[in-house]
C-alpha cells in the first residue's frame, strides 16, 4: 500500500485544498501516513504572501532531498501559490522535484503522479485558464468541522499582494452547490462549517444576475445539522448593509467576524489600493455590531508599507484604540517582486518596521486582555475541540465567536459536543472556564 504526506502552509484555502488533494490521492489507492520517512508522495502545499513564508518551504524542500536519495521511487510534489508564483524555476533551484502543480490544477495531481512514474520526468501544470471551478470532493481533517470553499481568486490587486497573481481571477461556485454540499455535510454529522474566499464579500458578482453574498447566506440558513456558519475573509469595500442584514438574520451565522484594516490611514489605503476610508470603515464595523450582537472583532495590520510616516503609523495605533479588536494579526510589509509596492520609493527601514510591529502588538495585547477579562462570569455555549496541545488534563472548545476556552477534562464530555462554559479567567490570547 503506497502512503502520502501532505505538509500545509498558508490560509485556510490552501487547508481545504490540501483535503481535496487528500480524497484524490485515496481514490488511488494511497494512504495517509503521520510518519513522512515512511511516504512514497510528499506534498508541499505552499504559500508565497510573504518572503518568510517562501524562505521556509525551501528550506524544508532542501531538507527532503535526503529522503529521495534513501528511495529513488519517492515522489515530491509541490502545489499551491508558491508553486504558482515559481512555475518552472522551482526545478531549477531544486532538480529533486517531481511535480510542480499550480493553483488551478489540483485536480490532475493523480495524472500528474502517474506521468512521473512512468517517464521519470519533471511534471509541470500552471495553467490559469479555468473559468468555473472544479467541484473536488474533499476528506476533512476535523471531525465536526469542515471547509468550505465558496469561490477561488481575487480581483482586487491591493498593491502589496501577490495572491491576485497566484490565485487568478474570481471564480464563484454556484449557491446551489455549496448549499448541496453543506447538506451533506449537516447530514453526515458536521455542525460548523467555515466559507471560504479571499474577498467573501464579492462572492456571486460574477455571474452577473443579482446573487450577491448576502444570497448565500439566506440560503444557507436552516440546514440541519449545521450549528455554526463561519466565513472568511471579509473585505470593508465590498461588504455591504445588505450582506450584513443576512448574516444578522440567520439563525447559524456566528458572531465572529474578521474584517481586514491593514491601515489606519487613508493615505496609506489610497497607496495600498484599498478602496476606502477609515471613517467608512468605522461606520462598516458600528452597523456590524449593532445588527450581530455580542460580535468577536478581528483584523489583519500591515506595518512599514513603503512611504508609511510615524504619523500614519499612529493613525494606526489610534485605531485599534478606536475599534477596540478583539485581536489583530499584525504583519511587517514584504516585497512581493511583480506587485507594485515592491518597487515603491521610500521603502521604510526593517529596523523601523520591527519597532512599529512591536508597538502595535504591545497595544493590540492590552485590548484584547482587557475585552477576555470582561467575559469573566459570563456563560457561553462551546463546541468541544479536545485536548490541549500543552497540558493533558486540560482541553478546550470555542465560543461563537470563536475564542478559545481552556476547561479541565471530564469524561462526560466528548470532541464535537456543544456544552455551556462559564468564563472563569480571562488572558490575553486563551480564556478559562468551567463547564455547566
Ligand atoms: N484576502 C484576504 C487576505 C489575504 S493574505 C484579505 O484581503 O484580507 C492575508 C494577510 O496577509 C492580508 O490581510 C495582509 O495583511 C497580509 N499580507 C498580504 N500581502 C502582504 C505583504 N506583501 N506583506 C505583508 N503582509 C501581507
Ligand atoms: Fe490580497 Fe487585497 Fe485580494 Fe486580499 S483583497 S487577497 S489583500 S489583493
Ligand atoms: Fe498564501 Fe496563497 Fe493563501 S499566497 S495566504 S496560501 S492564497
Amino acid at each position: 500500500m503506497k502512503q502520502y504526506y501532505i505538509y500545509t502552509y498558508g490560509c485556510q484555502m490552501n487547508e481545504s485544498d490540501s483535503e481535496r488533494l487528500a480524497h484524490q490521492l485515496e481514490t488511488a489507492g494511497y494512504t495517509a501516513t503521520d510518519a513522512v520517512e515512511e511516504a512514497d508522495l510528499i506534498i508541499l502545499n505552499t504559500c508565497c504572501v510573504r518572503e518568510t513564508a517562501e524562505n521556509k518551504i525551501y528550506g524544508r524542500i532542501g531538507e527532503l532531498k535526503h529522503l529521495k536519495e534513501k528511495n529513488k521511487d519517492l515522489i515530491l510534489a509541490i502545489t499551491g501559490c508558491m508553486a504558482q508564483k515559481n512555475q518552472a524555476d522551482m526545478f531549477k533551484r531544486a532538480p529533486h522535484i517531481d511535480i510542480v502543480l499550480g493553483t488551478h490544477n489540483i485536480q490532475h495531481i493523480n495524472e500528474m503522479i502517474a506521468e512521473v512514474q512512468r517517464t521519470h520526468t519533471h511534471q509541470l501544470n500552471v495553467d490559469m485558464d479555468n473559468t468555473v471551478l472544479p467541484e473536488l470532493e474533499a476528506k476533512p481533517n476535523g471531525t465536526f468541522f469542515a471547509w468550505v470553499p465558496i469561490m477561488n481568486g481575487c480581483n482586487k490587486f491591493c498593491t502589496y499582494c501577490i495572491v491576485p497573481h497566484v490565485r487568478g481571477r474570481e471564480i464563484s461556485r454556484p449557491v446551489s452547490a455549496i448549499v448541496e454540499d453543506v447538506r451533506k455535510l449537516g447530514a453526515q454529522g458536521y455542525k460548523e462549517i467555515t466559507l471560504l474566499g479571499q474577498n467573501v464579500n464579492s462572492y456571486g458578482l460574477d455571474f452577473k444576475d443579482g446573487t450577491h453574498f448576502g444570497t448565500l447566506i439566506d440560503a444557507l440558513d436552516g440546514i440541519p445539522g449545521i450549528e455554526r456558519i463561519r466565513y472568511m475573509t471579509s473585505h470593508p469595500q465590498d461588504m455591504n448593509k445588505e450582506m450584513i442584514d443576512a448574516l444578522g438574520r440567520s439563525s447559524n451565522v456566528v458572531t465572529q467576524l474578521h474584517l481586514p484594516v491593514q491601515s489606519g490611514s487613508d493615505r496609506i489605503l489610497h497607496k495600498m489600493n484599498r478602496h476606502y476610508t477609515v471613517e467608512h470603515y468605522k461606520d462598516l464595523v458600528a452597523y456590524c455590531r449593532k445588527m450581530i450582537p455580542g460580535l468577536t472583532l478581528t483584523t489583519d495590520i500591515i506595518v512599514g508599507f513603503p512611504g508609511e510616516t510615524e504619523e500614519d503609523f499612529e493613525a494606526t495605533v489610534q485605531l485599534l484604540k478606536d475599534v477596540r479588536y478583539d485581536m489583530a494579526y499584525t504583519f511587517i510589509f514584504s516585497k512581493r517582486s511583480g506587485t507594485p509596492a515592491a518597487t515603491m520609493e521610500d521603502q521604510v527601514p526593517e529596523e523601523v518596521k520591527r519597532v512599529r510591529l512591536q508597538k502595535l502588538m504591545d497595544v493590540q495585547n492590552e485590548i484584547s486582555l482587557a475585552l477576555n477579562k470582561d467575559m469573566e462570569g459570563h456563560v457561553y455555549d462551546i463546541i468541544i475541540e479536545g485536548p490541549s496541545r500543552t497540558d493533558e488534563t486540560m482541553w478546550f472548545g470555542r465560543t461563537s465567536g470563536n475564542k478559545m476556552v481552556l476547561f479541565p477534562r471530564e469524561d462526560r464530555l466528548h470532541v464535537g459536543d456543544t456544552v455551556q462554559a462559564r468564563i472563569t479567567k480571562g488572558q490575553t490570547w486563551v480564556l478559562y472556564g468551567e463547564i455547566l
